[in-house]
């Protein structure tokens, strides 16, 4: 059975097809990245502008690549949130077209449970329940998957996306776009606990919720601190601040007299490590304690890492560890997976169209779009 995923929720265009569910026969995606990241974020008119651009020639490489056609398909699956409306009438409208011209069924899907789903394309093996940690630049939530379709939502972000305060962080600090992988990079260079900043907690203690702004505030005021210090010739009080090396890991040197990446803050490239590494270490030790708090809760057997975040090394070593001292199965999808594609689109389309649902022609984009409804 073969199903055409189509992907156009934010920044990326991607078209696949996928054959029974977990065959990927391709899985195009025409990134935007060098169309955004002069503003250092998305632009919503820009990327719907490029979605009109790109979507046709995108879908008809990925059947090309599958050596198929419009014809052999079996159905049509699209993101219909949540996402940027505009960017999501793209991929909504072609879909439309493709289900109507060809009597195929339409397949509608939720673009935080395609994430999910990208687990089962390499890990045919997972089974439900499990937990699952959607980590990405618009969400940050913790999910009780307990079959198809029906999801429990324990927690999630009040204010950034986990993703989010990593893109913002690196925006500030003129790094670039996204900052994830940019901050990943750089942070394995530098100490995760030369800095000891804030993570938050809610007084209600028994929430699974999240909160990211606040970290993101604390490391952009402890640069400023740091470079308004420097300025006026005071030595760096960066050791004061050291509160501990978590894991006793000897402080990897790098060279303090190279040139920094960032032209914003200019401090020395050994002391932006530091940031950063102890800026992603607040950042994962709060994903990690809830997810923790979670698995107990629900007494979760698997757990499913799922996202552009799910990317991230260090939070993918750090909860591996973490799961298997507790003997919980984890799962995360190779990094060309955690981040937007069409074939964890299409797999899900297959799932719903086995289980006999699919939308039709009035489908309309939600950018709110909840799990579960
Ligand atoms: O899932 P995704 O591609 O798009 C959304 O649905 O939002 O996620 C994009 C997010 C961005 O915030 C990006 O900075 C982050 O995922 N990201 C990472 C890494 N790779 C991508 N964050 C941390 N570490 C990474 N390696
Ligand atoms: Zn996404």
């Amino acid at each position: 059975m073969l199903i055409l995923g189509i992907e156009t929720s934010c920044d990326e265009t991607a078209a696949s097809v996928v054959a029974d569910g977990g065959r990927i026969l391709s899985n195009l995606v025409a990134s935007q990245i060098s169309v955004h990241e002069q503003y250092g974020g998305v632009v919503p008119e820009l990327a719907s502008r490029k979605h009109l651009e790109w979507v046709n020639p995108v879908v008809d490489q990925a059947l090309w690549q599958a050596k198929t056609t419009f014809s052999s398909l079996d159905g049509v699956a699209v993101t219909q949130g949540p996402g940027l409306v505009g960017s999501l009438l793209v991929g909504i409208s072609v879909a439309k077209s493709i289900a109507y011209s060809y009597n195929i069924p339409l397949l509608g899907v939720n673009h935080l449970e395609g994430h999910l789903y990208a687990n089962f394309l390499e890990h045919p093996e997972m089974t439900f329940p499990f937990l699952g940690l959607v980590v990405s630049g618009g969400h940050t939530e913790l999910i009780h998957a307990k079959a198809h379709g029906v999801y429990e939502v324990l927690g999630r972000a009040r204010d950034d996306a986990v993703g989010e305060a990593f893109d913002k962080v690196a925006k500030l600090l003129g790094l670039g776009y996204p900052g994830g992988p940019i901050i990943d990079e750089l942070a394995s260079r530098g100490d995760p606990g030369a800095i000891d900043f804030p993570r938050a907690w809610f007084k209600d203690r028994d929430t699974l919720d999240f909160s990211f702004s606040g970290l993101k505030t604390a490391v952009v005021n402890y640069v400023k601190r740091m470079q308004n210090a420097a300025a006026k010739g005071e030595p760096r009080r960066r050791r004061e601040c050291r509160m501990r090396n978590s894991e006793g890991r000897v402080q990897k040197k790098s060279n303090p007299k190279s040139q920094i990446p960032n032209p914003k803050f200019r401090i020395p490239n050994s002391e932006l490590y530091d940031v950063l590494a102890s800026f992603q270490e607040a950042a994962i030790d709060m994903l990690i304690t809830n997810a923790m708090k979670a698995i107990r809760l629900k007494r979760a057997r698997r757990m499913a890492l799922a996202g552009g975040v799910a990317a991230n090394t260090r939070l993918r070593s750090r909860l591996s560890r973490m799961t298997s001292q507790e003997g919980i199965s984890l799962y995360y999808p190779s990094p060309k997976l955690c981040t937007d594609n069409a074939a964890m689109i299409a797999s899900l389309g297959y799932y719903k169209l086995m289980k006999g649902i699919t939308s039709d022609l009035s489908l309309n984009a939600v950018a709110d779009l909840k799990l579960g409804r």
